[in-house]
């Protein structure tokens, strides 16, 4: 399925994954990307191919610019946090990226500014264009569509995001809402507009260029093609392209075009060159040399959601900035939990750090994950019985037990030593084993882990018939059948050790495990054919790999223990040390909340009536509808920051604020909490 030049001769391969948004730590979603592009990559070195594999923080946008500024961190600073929570998931669960870097990376900026000025100057696919869009006048700044709410203008239901209605499926443009509201400060946008840069897509040599490219039948899976051929074929064609947003934004200056930045998802795919370029210039490989040579192959792991930028936009802008183009992108489905959907929120996804803390193993993953992946853009479910099933009846039972069965007589009886004389012979078994290797490595190529998988397991069967029909552990009752003993124990290490290479791409760290216990160099793919020699010495068996208990799925969904405990490196930075005098300008009473109620059109927010012992009721609007129902706070004390001037509301005038403590990281902690005095405080009393 990949458009590689065949060759026998050692390939130049360039890979990458999606890189992440640098708004929160991964979840499973990610660790099933990486573990998918690990093992091609790690398979595509044992065959003795050249690969570079990289990823980076996608760290550009206008979310991460507002999640730091909440953060009350500098955009770059967020990022840098997120970062450096990256490496204990990648190494937790073996994924050996070559480089991490940043969009943000002085590369990134380099080569996001040098290809925007070959499609200006030399391809000449950019133009300006003048559009009118939603301003947030309290915030300055242009609203990108996800911070827009308001009627839907074909059936009027409230709260509608600016692109289409979840009650009537309608679409239509942002503008086209009744009563917008911004959903950062619930002001109502206005109308302004603003010069944008646009990547002609329309003109006719990119679609020209891009059927040629996408539709091309030995490149995109079926599925992504038909989606491709869609999109390239629709009546509307493809439009412009808009890659401009004005600041403020958390992005690469766009050349000559004072206060405009490139679009995120400009700069975003650049930065998987960024990335390669900084891990060359570091070992001080040649990366202008290597992306020109023609023979170098490209390819993008990626999940479905991403599939139009990375077919169309991505493609489009290497060609006409005469650059290299990707040979393939592969795209992957969705994990899925007992076949939900995740949901941070609802925390039905699996925390892969929890995993990993809980002391999961995280080969299991690797081989659970690769034995339901093909290289179809299918979702894939983590069900928790058939982890347990597969883990401990294939991979422990099938594959490890071998291991077991053989290698403690070599070590008791033989001295460690393999009688491995036979070997010259002509032998159905390993024959049969060595062969299915070359099933084995088309289907790791063509990324259909499950059916390599199912290919090693029914060669597994085959090692576990022999056992059976040669019963080592009756052999050992009688010296007599020594010679017979050795001989069955080294054949079944030698038969251990093709599948032991057979299954490295997916279970790195077991297979040098498996190299230390049958004292060998690090296997690669030839080694299938090339037996271990006669007396051939091998360590003592050390237990290689436990089963899955089924009380370790019970910890790993617990609700509780869901959230992990914040450390010191995770909570927001202190803000600027004040004197008391600031803090005094701060006046927070005691408030009586006697009435609460839900906001009709707002999904963020609750109505609080507030007794401060003023002899008048307050009317106060607070964010924490996602935390709380009225019925849990009526009759409660609370903080109030009674001295706030009062702002208008999309739905009245809020006087004052009530006080709720959030982690910085929203996404990875979940949740608010209003704060509570303890018993005795009374409504007006100030908090000094
Ligand atoms: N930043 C962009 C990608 C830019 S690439 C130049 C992005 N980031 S993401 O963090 O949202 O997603 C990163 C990758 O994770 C994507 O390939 C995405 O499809 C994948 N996944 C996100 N959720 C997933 C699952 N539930 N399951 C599997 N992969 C999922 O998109
Ligand atoms: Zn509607």
């Amino acid at each position: 399925m990949s458009a590689a030049p065949s060759s026998a001769s050692p390939r130049k391969l360039f890979v990458t994954t999606a890189l992440p948004y640098a708004n929160g730590a991964f979840h499973i979603g990610h660790i099933m990307e990486y573990i998918q592009a690990d093992i091609w990559v790690r398979f595509m070195r044992m065959r003795g191919h050249e690969v570079h594999f990289v990823c980076a923080d996608d760290a550009h946008g206008a979310p991460i610019m507002i999640a730091a500024e909440k953060a009350g961190v500098t955009p770059q600073e967020f990022v840098a946090q997120i970062a450096a929570g990256r490496k204990q998931y990648l190494d937790g669960f073996h994924i050996g990226f070559d480089n991490w870097h940043s969009t943000d990376g002085e590369e990134n900026h380099q080569l996001s500014q040098d290809i925007y000025r070959r499609l200006r100057d030399q391809a000449k696919l950019i133009t300006t264009r003048t559009i009118e869009q939603f301003y947030d006048p309290l915030k300055n700044m242009f609203l990108p569509d996800r911070y827009i709410k308001g009627e839907c203008p074909k059936c009027g239901a409230k709260d509608q995001y600016g692109d289409s209605c979840e009650v009537c499926s309608a679409v239509y443009a942002p503008t086209e809402l009744k009563n917008p509201y911004s959903t950062l400060t619930g002001a109502a946008p206005v109308m302004k507009s603003s010069e944008h840069y646009f990547f002609q897509l329309s003109d006719p040599k990119c679609g020209q260029f891009l059927r040629d490219w996408a539709l091309d039948p030995s490149r995109l899976q079926p599925e992504v093609a038909n989606k491709a051929r869609e999109w390239l074929e629709s009546d509307s064609g493809l439009g412009d392209w808009d890659i401009s947003r004005d600041a403020p934004y958390f992005g690469i200056e766009i050349p000559d075009a004072p206060g405009k930045y490139f679009y995120v998802w400009l700069d975003a795919p650049i930065g998987y060159l960024a990335s390669l370029k900084n891990y060359f210039n570091k070992t001080g490989r040649d990366f202008d040399a290597f992306m020109a040579d023609p023979s170098t192959e490209q390819y993008h792991f990626i999940g479905k959601d991403i599939t139009y930028f990375h077919t169309l936009f991505w493609p489009a802008m290497l060609h006409f900035a005469g650059l290299k183009v990707p040979n393939n992108v592969f795209v992957h489905g969705f994990i899925t939990v007992s076949g939900e959907k995740m949901s941070k929120s609802r925390g039905t996804g699996i925390s892969p750090l929890r995993y990993l803390d809980i002391g999961m193993n995280p080969e299991w993953l690797r081989y659970y994950i690769a034995a339901k992946l093909n290289a179809r853009v299918e979702d894939v479910d983590f069900n928790p019985e058939d982890f347990i099933a597969r883990v401990n009846s294939d991979l422990v039972g099938k594959y490890i037990n071998i291991a077991s069965r053989a290698a403690g007589f070599i070590a008791k009886k033989f001295d460690g030593k393999l009688a491995m004389d036979w070997a010259t012979e002509p032998d159905a078994f390993l024959s049969a084993l060595r062969a299915a290797g070359t099933d084995v490595a088309e289907l790791y190529e063509a990324r259909e882990y499950g059916k390599a998988l199912r290919v090693v397991m029914e060669q597994a069967d085959a090692v576990n018939a022999y056992v059976d029909a040669n019963k080592p552990w009756e052999l050992a009752k009688d010296p007599a059948n020594n010679p017979r003993l050795q001989e069955v124990c080294s054949r079944l290490l030698e038969a251990f050790r093709i599948l032991s290479i057979y299954l490295k791409p997916v279970l790195p760290a077991l297979a040098t495990q498996v190299e230390q216990l049958l004292n060998l160099t690090p296997m690669s793919w030839t080694d299938v054919n090339i037996a271990m020699p006669h007396q051939h010495a091998v360590n003592p068996y050390a237990h290689l790999m436990t089963r899955v208990e089924p009380a370790m799925l019970d910890k790993l969904f617990e609700p509780a223990a869901e959230a992990p405990v914040p450390s010191a490196t995770q909570i927001e930075p202190l803000a600027d040390e004040i004197k008391i005098d600031d803090f005094a300008k701060v006046d927070l009473r005691i408030a009586k909340i006697v009435d609460c109620e839900v906001v009709e059109g707002s999904d963020k927010l609750l109505r609080l009536t507030l007794d401060v012992g003023e002899g008048r009721m307050r009317n106060v609007f607070s964010g924490i509808k996602s935390a709380y129902q009225p019925e849990d706070l009526k009759g409660k004390l609370t903080v109030l920051v009674a001295n706030l001037a009062p702002r208008k509301m999309k739905f009245g005038v809020s006087e004052g604020m009530v006080l709720a403590a959030s982690a910085a990281d929203e996404k990875a902690h979940p949740g608010l909490y209003v704060l509570e005095p303890w018993p005795g405080a009374e409504p007006g009393m100030r908090i000094r």
